[in-house]
């Protein structure tokens, strides 16, 4: 076997890629490979996530599921800044890379059943997934919390998907897109390994484009987790197949608001606020079921973590735009991170850094001043 997916927690082994958590103790189950990435591998041909589709074992080359994502531009921003355009995935996010992996894997076992997925969220996870089960002509069940609006939601009902409103907290929505019901198959991305383990191939691409090179630092923003797991995981990979001599420094990049990772990071203790009223509305995991693997991990790799504030991140957002970076006010979070750290000299203008961008700007509430 080429990789194997255990329990992240009592190292359970899982055989079923329908597992999207450990049958023995619950917890989240991670991907672990057993094989080194080698560049020879790399289909020069293709101009996509599925570039590295050697490095996908679970996925049978005749059954991809795509369209288009991944190979997304690293463009020179300044001397020494990269920006990751991740914005320009066919959904308009980065997740596009977790869904072509993960709707790739399973489609074939789902339609036998008969079956459909089942994915909790209202923002960019929902309207991805709902994208690439369409795609593959799979029905989608997105399950959001009842409160929700705006341009994500119409996203994800364009797409064809079936929406079920949950009322209750976050965690009450997972709940119901879990339910066992039949014909259903949960695919949430926040908790199933497949999707986090696409999210590798972000990395992969950072590297070829920078010639087999290394930035000193990745800045990337943190909610659940599957961005800067799945992204540590491929530079981990690279380093462990002796691509890399080192993996840059990850910066784990949050809001004031919801910052948990953070607080652990730094040995603080969170409290979140009431409600959440952050511009940037995409980062809302206050007690990500990932936390204490992201913690592990962060730490494994020598990482660091930052938070900032509204009016770093709305300034980060409006200069972004300014230049022609039209992102997520969520997307902008990474940037102002790296300002801050600039001004707070724990990075330097000289230290080639790339900050990942990984939203649309187009799927902003925020209206002009
Ligand atoms: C635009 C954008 N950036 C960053 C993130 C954070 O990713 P993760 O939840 O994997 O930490 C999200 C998650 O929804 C997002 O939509
Ligand atoms: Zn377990």
């Amino acid at each position: 076997m080429a990789y194997e997916i255990k329990c992240s927690v009592c190292g359970q082994p899982s055989e079923n890629l329908l597992d999207f958590k450990c049958s023995s103790c619950g917890q989240p189950l991670d991907m672990q490979l057993l094989f080194d990435f080698k560049l020879e591998k790399i289909f020069r041909n293709r101009y996509d996530v599925w570039r590295y589709a050697t490095f996908l074992p679970y996925v049978k080359k005749t059954e991809i599921i795509t369209l288009g994502e991944g190979w997304t531009p690293l463009i020179k921003f300044s001397e020494n800044v990269y920006f990751k355009l991740e914005n320009l995935n066919p959904t308009g996010s980065f997740k596009d890379r977790g869904s072509t992996v993960l709707i790739s894997a399973l489609h074939k076992l789902i339609e036998k059943a008969r079956g459909y997925v089942s994915e909790d969220s209202s923002g960019n996870a929902g309207a991805s997934m709902a994208a690439y089960a369409a795609r593959a002509g799979l029905r989608a069940k997105i399950y959001v919390p009842e409160t929700v609006c705006g341009p994500k939601f119409n996203q994800i009902q364009f797409y064809g998907a079936e929406v079920t409103k949950v009322a209750g907290s976050r965690a009450r929505v997972a709940e119901e897109a879990q339910k066992v019901e039949e014909g259903k198959f949960y695919v949430g991305h926040i908790f199933h390994p497949l999707f986090r383990d696409g999210i590798r191939s972000l990395a992969y691409e950072m590297v070829e484009q920078l010639n087999w090179n290394v930035p000193k630092s990745v800045y990337l923003p943190v909610s659940a987790g599957t961005l800067l797991l799945g992204v540590i995981g491929g530079f981990k990979h690279l380093r462990d197949s002796g691509v890399l001599d080192e993996i840059p420094k990850i910066v784990a990049c949050q809001t004031e608001q919801v910052s948990p990772l953070y607080h652990r990071f730094k040995n603080l203790s969170y409290a979140p606020p009431e409600k959440i009223t952050s511009v940037a509305d995409a980062l809302v995991s206050t007690n990500p079921p990932l936390l204490e693997l992201m913690v592990e991990r962060l730490k494994e790799v020598n990482g660091d973590s930052i938070m900032v504030s509204e009016n770093e991140i709305i300034g980060a957002f409006k200069e972004l735009a300014k230049k022609g970076f039209f992102v997520e006010p969520s997307s902008a979070v990474a940037y102002a991170s790296y300002k801050k750290q600039l001004e707070d000299g724990k990075t330097s203008k000289d230290d080639p850094a790339t900050i990942v961008l990984t939203g649309t700007g187009l799927k902003t509430i925020l209206r002009p001043d």
